[in-house]
């Protein structure tokens, strides 16, 4: 159970009549989700995982390398994100889950040289299955198996589409291979064989997760007021309208630092269109209390702050010193402490007129996770129709694929002649 968004009266702030005005075009795009979850509609079908993905087929696929010890997970943004904020959250030891997204040479160097690659478990994702980083990567890792004489086909998944490059060199290799689900952008996958092969592997309950995931979906009613989901995409759209350009999403909980850059990337390329669309900036509290908390409460008033936690914490006491000066510690534990600091920078920030959103999960645990997961896509869609933006493409994203393609192969396309005519003042 997700905690209802708090807006707070603030500048920028919305509340409550604005949300009963707004209310009435949440439930004519409550009715378009819907329709298109109905019909299993491009972007849309993403809503309808939890009850379609196959967990069973999932496990089977992974039985081969289900005793690794390190999965290493090449693809990148949806492909790659999904799986490591799931890891990050839910696996006992996260540090199993390898990813590589990124082609930085140095860091893949590294990264292939510390893993012992006879017990690592190698998942390759990409849903187009031409992403030239993702399969880049892939060849320099099938390399470095063949050169230490480890055989990579034997722990080798792949998920991928029915055509490309990577399903060719699956099928080569008669690698198993799972779908990529019909009608799903890659940012919307987590909760389907793109995000859940390293969680499995990793012994994380993916069941319950879609368990959470239906949970969410069964609340997605007309009104934000008795939908959660909603409530927080309403308010967020309300804000943008009212100048809160950027979104500082801030989990006080280290195990969701990573969903706050799945956040990111959820938010900025399915809103960032049209000239409009908020900035998400990654922050974690209590951390970031000591540093962007500053700019948050003091800064440029275009900002709204998303503050996430799980009501409940591990008991870990902080011993009595016997010190005078440290007494308000004594009989305390570091989750009160936690919990303490949260309730300050809400409470700071509204004292400065400063807007915050509260979400709350019941724990950190598969369910909770999987609800949060399916809740904040919700809250996305449902923030694309009251902006009247296309949430399910990225075409600024595949101008880069499409430049990075065509200046290494050297062809003249009309991004590689932007490359090369681009402005320079030096
Ligand atoms: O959400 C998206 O569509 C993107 O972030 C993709 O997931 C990313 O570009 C990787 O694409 P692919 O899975 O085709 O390799």
């Amino acid at each position: 159970d997700i905690g209802a968004a708090l807006g707070t009266v603030a500048e920028p702030g919305i509340d409550e009549a604005e949300l009963e005005e707004l209310d009435e075009r949440v439930a004519e795009a409550h009715e378009r989700i819907a329709a298109g979850r109905g019909d299993d509609e491009f972007g849309y079908a993403a809503l309808n995982l939890p009850e379609r993905t196959d967990a069973d087929a999932i496990r089977e696929a992974v039985s081969p390398v289900s005793d690794a010890e390190y999965v290493l997970t090449v693809g990148i943004g949806g492909s790659a994100l999904g799986a490591k904020t799931i890891t990050a959250a839910l696996a006992e030891d996260p540090e199993r889950h390898v990813v590589l997204d990124n082609v930085d040479p140095e860091h893949v160097e590294r990264t292939l040289s510390d893993l012992p690659l006879s017990e690592t478990a190698v998942n390759v994702v990409s849903k187009s299955g031409t992403t030239a980083e993702t399969l880049a990567n892939f060849l320099v890792v099938r390399d470095v198996y063949e050169y230490r004489d480890v055989d990579w086909t034997e722990r080798t998944v792949v998920t991928t589409g029915e055509s490309g490059p990577l399903r060719e060199l699956a099928d080569e290799e008669d690698l198993p291979t799972l779908p990529v689900p019909d009608g799903v952008p890659g940012r919307f996958s987590a909760l389907s064989s793109v995000g859940l092969v390293p969680p499995a592997i990793l012994g994380v309950d993916i069941e319950e997760l879609l368990a959470g995931g239906a949970d969410a979906a069964d609340g997605l009613g007309p009104s934000l007021f008795e939908t959660p989901a909603y409530a927080y995409g309403a308010v967020a759209y309300a804000l943008e309208e009212r100048g809160a350009a950027v979104n500082a999403f801030m989990p006080y909980a280290e195990r969701l630092e990573v969903f706050a850059e799945w956040f990111a990337q959820l938010w900025a390329e399915s809103l960032g269109k049209e000239g409009r669309g908020q900035t998400p900036a990654r922050a974690l509290g209590a951390t970031d209390q000591h540093s962007q908390l500053q700019l948050y409460r003091a800064g440029p008033r275009d900002k709204v702050v998303t503050v996430v936690r799980p009501r409940e914490r591990a008991d870990v006491p902080v011993p009595d010193a016997g010190h005078e000066s440290l007494s308000y510690l004594a009989g305390t534990d570091l989750g009160e402490l936690l919990d303490a600091e949260y309730d300050a920078t809400v409470a700071s920030l509204s004292a400065a007129d400063r807007p915050a959103v509260e979400i709350e999960i019941d724990s950190l645990d598969a369910r909770s996770l999987g609800e949060l997961l399916y809740a904040t896509e919700a809250a996305c869609v449902l923030v694309g129709e009251l902006a009247g933006v296309e949430t399910f493409t990225q075409p600024a994203v595949e101008w880069g694929k499409r430049a990075a393609r065509g200046l290494l192969s050297g062809e003249d396309t009309e991004e590689t002649r932007t490359v090369d005519e681009r402005p320079s003042y030096l």
